[in-house]
């Protein structure tokens, strides 16, 4: 009997989910992920409702913003309390790094060459503070993973470890059981960012125990820009400060009393961090829709499914003769192919001229489908490589 809920390595009905153009193999997931048909009718619904903003109750609104954290929370460890509603990755990282203790001398860890985001927030933390910012950086045949347990063990003055579960140029997966126990033992605070790997991977925050969790919304988690979630352990949840004192995030009688001799109270949970201007209708609606797809295919079915994707990808590429272009790191649902410079330009060429759409990072292809390409699509993918391999 066929099982609705499953996610096979190729499904007409789950490609059938998204609203891409004929013609093209969208293989971009890590830069945006591909248009589901529920997230753009959830877009065109609010935008009709927009003509009448004044039907939309404050009730309606707070129930939408506190229905998107749920099955945020969902992606995470279930945990409704230990979520915010942010605009970016960025700013999820700021809130890390303007409540985590930091001194002059002590140090804060990132990997070399790490995403923007997870990196200047610190430069600016350690200015402020005089602390220093190191980078894990990879001995040749070394992994990351590594890289980051070698600086660990050969700097105490570490205090804060900032990493991306899943590098952003070629897919590689940090191991982040071993590097988060680690960590925990010399008493060394875990920031995460899981904008590459949130909805494609499941998050063992439990395991982890990181003090601060984010993830853009509009990667693997399929909804739109504007909409990060981030994750709070406890401890921050009772004691950490907002970057931005907005209302949304404060006891809602209280505020509106309008005392400013006396502090409104904050909303339950990790919402003290809840961020203005995020919680717009239309982006609400997006976020929601796209969410409870995640939800109904469910991440521990859809981390296997994107696997047997880029695996077959690979296999393909490896029975072309081109193993040697593949990132050699742990991959998963992202697939990272590195040709040689020289042909760099030719590939891309080729890839837009045969519509397959990928992204170039650091010189590395990389591949990222979601569930709309199928298995098939990777003898393709492959031979375009080929071509120009032996062109
Ligand atoms: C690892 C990683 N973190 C964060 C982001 C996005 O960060 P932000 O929301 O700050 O723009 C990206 C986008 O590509 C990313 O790959």
């Amino acid at each position: 009997m066929h099982d609705a809920t499953a996610v096979a390595p190729s499904d007409a009905a789950q490609a059938d989910a998204f609203c891409l153009p004929d013609g093209i193999v969208y293989l971009d997931t890590a830069t945006h992920g591909p248009c589901l048909r529920v997230v753009q009718q959830a877009a065109q619904r609010a935008l009709d409702e927009g003509v009448a903003p004044w039907r939309l109750g404050d009730a309606d609104w707070e129930a939408s913003i506190e229905r998107v954290r749920a099955l945020a929370a969902d992606c995470f460890d279930g945990d409704t309390d230990a979520v915010a509603l942010v605009p970016s990755a960025a700013y999820g990282i700021a809130i890390a790094a303007r409540n985590l203790p930091l001194a002059r001398g002590e140090a804060v860890l990132v990997t070399a060459g790490a995403f923007p985001s997870q990196v200047l927030a610190w430069q600016q933390r350690c200015h402020v503070v005089g602390a220093r910012l190191l980078e894990a950086r990879q001995l040749p045949g070394e992994s990351a993973s590594d890289a980051v347990l070698r600086e660990l063990d050969s700097d105490s003055t570490i205090r804060v470890l900032s990493l991306a579960h899943v590098d952003w140029r070629d897919g590689s997966v940090l191991d982040l059981d071993r590097i988060a126990a680690h960590a925990r033992a010399r008493g060394v605070a875990l920031v995460l960012d899981l904008s590459q790997s949130l909805g494609a991977l499941p998050a063992r925050i439990a395991r982890w125990k990181p003090a601060f969790a984010v993830s853009v919304g509009y990667k693997w988690l399929l909804g739109p820009g504007g909409m990060a979630y981030l994750w709070v352990d406890p401890s921050w949840r009772a004691r950490g400060i907002p970057i931005e004192q907005h209302w949304l995030a404060r006891d809602p009688v209280a505020v509106w009393r309008g005392d400013a001799q006396r502090p409104a109270a904050w909303r339950p949970g990790a919402r003290r961090f809840d961020a203005g201007g995020v919680a717009d209708p239309q982006r609400l609606a997006m976020a929601e829709a796209a969410l409870q797809q995640v939800a109904r295919w469910q991440i521990e079915r859809i981390a296997p499914a994107l696997r047997a994707r880029t695996a077959a990808l690979a296999s393909a590429l490896r029975a072309q003769g081109l193993s040697s272009w593949l990132a050699p790191d742990a991959q998963a649902h992202i697939l990272g192919v590195r040709p040689p410079v020289a042909r760099l330009d030719a590939i891309v060429a080729a890839l837009a001229q045969a519509g397959v759409v990928t992204a170039v990072r650091q010189g590395c292809v990389r591949l990222a489908p979601h569930l709309h390409v199928g298995v098939e699509s990777a003898g393709m993918v492959s031979d375009v490589f080929d071509g120009v391999a032996r062109g």
